[in-house]
């Protein structure tokens, strides 16, 4: 082969024959005018960045108040991962199931090889080596983004571990890697000039989960385009985890101590842009409880030899919604965020370099510059029907190691054990505040009914209320009945004395005259305090049909300016409302067909017989 090779690859830092040969028929494929395989290093990042500050792709931030950080501005279509254009081309179209765009895998591949000719043209192509989890994990989980966008290298190089050491690791244990291929889908012609934001009008993110490999076409957008994420982490970690036995999962992870020194370790799904950064960061209003950091996004589980379920974040950055993160709610990401090395994406900028979002501050500066690059003032903003300065999805990608509260366990290969796992959506009414599950089945059951009402995190309408069973909607690799079978079927590996506590949360319920029943936010540790007593045993809780939830008097109160009554609204049982939430549920399953695991039937005909 070494003869034959196209002089672009000759130079390549890696004998290692599967890469070199995937990425040989790349570049014939794409005909990049170069290929520069990404190192990781400081000098590297330092020359991207310069090279993307010339092209207009990034601005520089004052650094003075964001040291080696930068804010990119996308084309105005292409702010959010798309959804109706994401597809998991399995052979065999019953493997996607109900909840995922499905293609022959060979039309697929046809339809994308035609794209992909010659995408990269005047353009370079990156060799991405990177590695989810922890490279001296048993089992690493490798993969090599291919792109042509420097933007996401750079941002990859923050949200995950990449470089020379990943690709040393890759050859010497010959390792399977995911290949992930990514092209903005802007070809440069001769002469002529880029814009700030290549990207594509059309986008097409494709899973081809029996080969585990990736194809994502024409956005440069986060979740499209960083592919170690959504699309390797959860996607195609999914369908691995299945066939391996063990669980990926978009949860955060949080350790919790109590004032007893005895550690909780708790993962949480929630939708996209629900608060999961706001909890994993959370500082709790309750005297003596400790709340340190593990992952705020992604979680892979498995069972460890003691049965107990171990969960690693495989990530090394934070990706997170920008608006709503501000110095009042969340100020532990404002600190990790202010030491710089960042990159913003749709944020706005302040007049004297710096960035801003909607709820970063209290006070509203005087004057900005919109993500689009207007002039923004709070008179321009009100005149345009409250038009915010930064897109509603607007980004932060920070490295995780600037948290001050991140657990030294985040660097233990194999993660810690998890006490609690919550799941919770963004519901006005129905759902209480908090909820303990009637067991490890009746659990799986609230996990597979979770809802919420649509964020801006994806493409489409805001506010619908959509079923998200465990929060995986957009990221279920494979199909849904499946994956619920297989948490339990997964589930018979563990010791059942240490299996989790599931819990059902609701932080966004509303009150009768519309405003929020719970504060949310650090008080939200008076509802992990009461998760943990209810497993140590000393909380008291009302059984209701859909499982325990608080007395008024059972939740840590101390401090809190909320009257019982008050309390009692959060917490409280609607029989009216389930009632009214029973056709939705049958509904719901009703789509997986024959592969709704039979123990998820027993459980929606349990809840109906206790409602009834
Ligand atoms: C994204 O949308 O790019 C993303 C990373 O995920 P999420 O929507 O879960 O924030
Ligand atoms: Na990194
Ligand atoms: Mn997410």
């Amino acid at each position: 082969m070494g003869e034959t090779r196209l002089p672009l690859i000759a130079e390549a830092p890696t004998t290692y024959e599967p890469l070199l040969s995937w990425v040989e028929e790349v570049a014939e494929l794409t005909k990049p005018e170069r290929i520069h395989w990404v190192d990781g290093s400081e000098a590297e990042y330092r020359q991207l960045t310069d090279e993307l500050v010339i092209a207009g792709t990034l601005t520089r931030l004052n650094p003075e108040l964001f040291p080696n950080s930068f804010a990119a501005f996308s084309d105005p279509a292409d702010v959010a991962r798309v959804e109706e254009q994401t597809f998991i081309c399995s052979k065999n179209e019953r493997d996607a199931g109900f909840t995922n765009n499905w293609m022959d895998p060979d039309a697929m591949k046809e339809k994308l090889t035609g794209l992909f000719d010659g995408s990269m043209r005047g353009r370079t192509m990156y060799v991405i080596p990177f590695v989810m989890g922890h490279l001296d994990a048993e089992d690493p989980k490798f993969g090599v983004e291919i792109t042509d966008s420097a933007y996401v290298v750079a941002s990859m190089r923050i949200m995950a571990r990449i470089g020379s050491d990943v690709l040393k690791k890759i050859e010497e244990t010959r390792a399977f890697f995911v290949p992930a291929l990514h092209s903005v889908g802007a070809p440069l012609e001769e002469g002529q000039e880029d814009v700030a934001w290549p990207c594509n009008p059309e986008k097409w993110i494709v899973h081809f989960p029996e080969e585990r490999s990736i194809w994502s076409y024409g956005s440069g957008y986060g979740g499209n385009a960083l592919l170690g994420k959504k699309c390797y982490a959860l996607r195609i970690a999914s369908v691995m985890a299945r066939d391996e036995g063990w669980l990926a999962e978009h949860m955060l992870i949080l350790k919790l101590t109590s004032p007893e020194n005895k550690v909780y370790n708790v993962a949480a799904a929630f939708p996209s842009a629900c608060g999961k950064t706001n909890l994993a960061l959370l500082d709790p209003t309750i005297e003596g409880w400790k709340v340190e950091t593990l992952g705020d996004d992604i979680s892979w589980m498995r069972f460890g030899k003691e049965g107990e379920l171990r969960a690693v974040n495989p990530e090394a950055g934070l990706f997170g919604v920008a608006p709503g993160t501000g110095w009042g709610t969340n100020p532990n990401a404002m600190r990790a965020i202010a030491k710089g090395n960042s990159i913003f994406t749709n944020v706005a900028l302040t007049d004297d370099g710096g960035v801003w979002w909607e709820g970063m501050t209290d006070e509203v500066p005087a004057h900005l510059t919109d993500w689009q690059g207007n002039d923004w003032t709070p008179a321009i903003s009100s005149a345009a029907g409250g038009r915010p300065a930064a897109h509603p999805n607007s980004r932060f990608c920070t490295p995780i190691d600037q948290i001050d509260m991140l657990a030294p366990e985040y660097f233990a290969p194999n993660g810690v054990e998890i006490s609690a796992i919550l799941f919770g959506g963004r519901r006005k009414t129905t759902v209480p505040l908090v909820t303990q599950s009637r067991s490890w089945a009746n659990g799986i059951f609230m996990g597979a009914t979770l809802s919420s009402e649509t964020t801006a995190a994806a493409a489409g309408a805001v506010g619908v209320v959509r079923r998200d069973p465990m929060a995986m909607l957009p990221f279920i690799g494979y199909d849904a009945g499946d994956y619920l079978n297989h948490w339990v079927r997964v589930s018979a590996k563990g010791n059942p004395a240490r299996l989790p506590k599931i819990f059902l949360v609701n932080w966004f319920r509303r009150t009768r005259d519309g405003k929020f029943a719970w504060p949310g936010f650090g008080d939200n540790s008076r509802v992990l305090k009461w998760a943990i007593e209810r497993i140590e045993g000393t909380a008291d809780a009302v059984e209701t049909p859909i499982g325990f939830v608080p007395t008024a008097d059972s939740l840590d109160l101390t401090g809190l300016d909320m009257t019982e009554a008050e309390v009692e609204e959060a917490v409280r049982f609607d029989a009216d409302e389930w009632h009214a939430e029973l056709p939705g549920l049958e509904e719901w399953f009703a789509r997986f067909g024959g592969s709704l695991p039979k123990s998820i039937t027993a459980e929606l005909e349990g809840l109906k017989s206790r409602l009834s």
